[in-house]
């Protein structure tokens, strides 16, 4: 039948030109000790996400979401199991390596911002450039002021943080975590420190990274952003309770 034919030879293009996972967890394990007492976090968690996926996890408090994603930025370490990401498996790298392997490959928003309160906005979105290394110096003021201007803080540029209410710091952070335009961005609840007109504009911006082929991550507490992602994986227990990719129709 036409319509099978049709349906193989695009299957078989499509997987000819399937890119590699940029996450592969396998059989993950993750416990703190804390004295005598190992308290097991995260169980046998197995996850892979292509590139330009934008994945909510959600879940409740306590229950390892924070866990997954250090891991998954090689801040921590599991006890078990594998973490590759965009092809590099971080049990490999020591942890001089790793800083510079974060720098370059993931940006990272944290809900309290994290900006360095004695550096300006531009000189925040300078730092990891400096760090890293990758773009030539004379050109990477004139990528800062790109991302200020991508995240509407063209005007803000020389205020310091304090200076700045909590939108536009988290606005910075971004254009902080694109410095070196990682593959993969990391946010672990960025709305959850915003009012609600505040947190849905700041969500509208990783819906512009998600469309312009960036892969997200983003630990969420808010069901209606998570609806917008693409999938949505809610972690209870330390374990992967679900799984599930959205139309974005919900
Ligand atoms: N550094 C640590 N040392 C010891 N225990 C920790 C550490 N970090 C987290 N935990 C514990 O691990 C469990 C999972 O914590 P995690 O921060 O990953 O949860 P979460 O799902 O992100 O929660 P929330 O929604 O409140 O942010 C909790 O019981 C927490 O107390
Ligand atoms: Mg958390």
């Amino acid at each position: 039948m036409v319509e099978s034919n049709s349906f193989f030879h695009y299957a078989k293009i499509n997987t000819s030109f399937a890119m590699p996972d940029i996450i592969q967890l396998t059989n993950v394990h993750k416990a703190y000790t804390l004295g005598q007492l190992k308290q097991p976090v995260l169980h046998d968690i197995s996850l892979t996400v292509s590139p330009g996926e934008f994945v909510a996890i959600v879940g409740p408090s306590g229950n390892g979401k924070s866990t997954l994603l250090n891991l998954l930025t090689g801040i921590d370490r599991p006890c078990q199991g594998e973490v590759i990401i965009n092809g590099s498996a971080l049990n490999l790298l020591r942890e001089e390596q790793l800083s510079v392997w974060r720098g370059t490959n993931v940006g990272i928003v944290f809900q309290f911002f994290q900006l360095l309160p004695s550096l300006n906005l531009l000189q925040n979105i300078l730092l990891p450039m400096d760090f890293v290394g990758k773009l030539p110096k004379p050109e990477r003021l004139a990528r800062a002021h790109y991302l200020l201007n991508l995240v509407g803080l063209s005007d803000q540029a020389k205020q310091l943080p304090g200076q700045v209410s909590g939108g536009q710091q988290q606005r910075a952070a971004i254009a902080r975590a694109l410095a070196n335009d990682p593959a993969l961005i990391i946010a672990d609840e960025p709305t959850g420190n915003l009012d609600a007109s505040t947190a849905d504009a700041v969500f509208d911006l990783f819906l512009e990274l998600k469309n312009q082929g960036k892969t997200l991550v983003m630990v969420t507490h808010n069901e209606n952003l998570a609806q917008s992602a693409s999938r949505r994986i809610a972690l209870h227990a330390g374990r992967i309770h679900s799984d599930q990719y959205l139309t974005g129709e919900e």
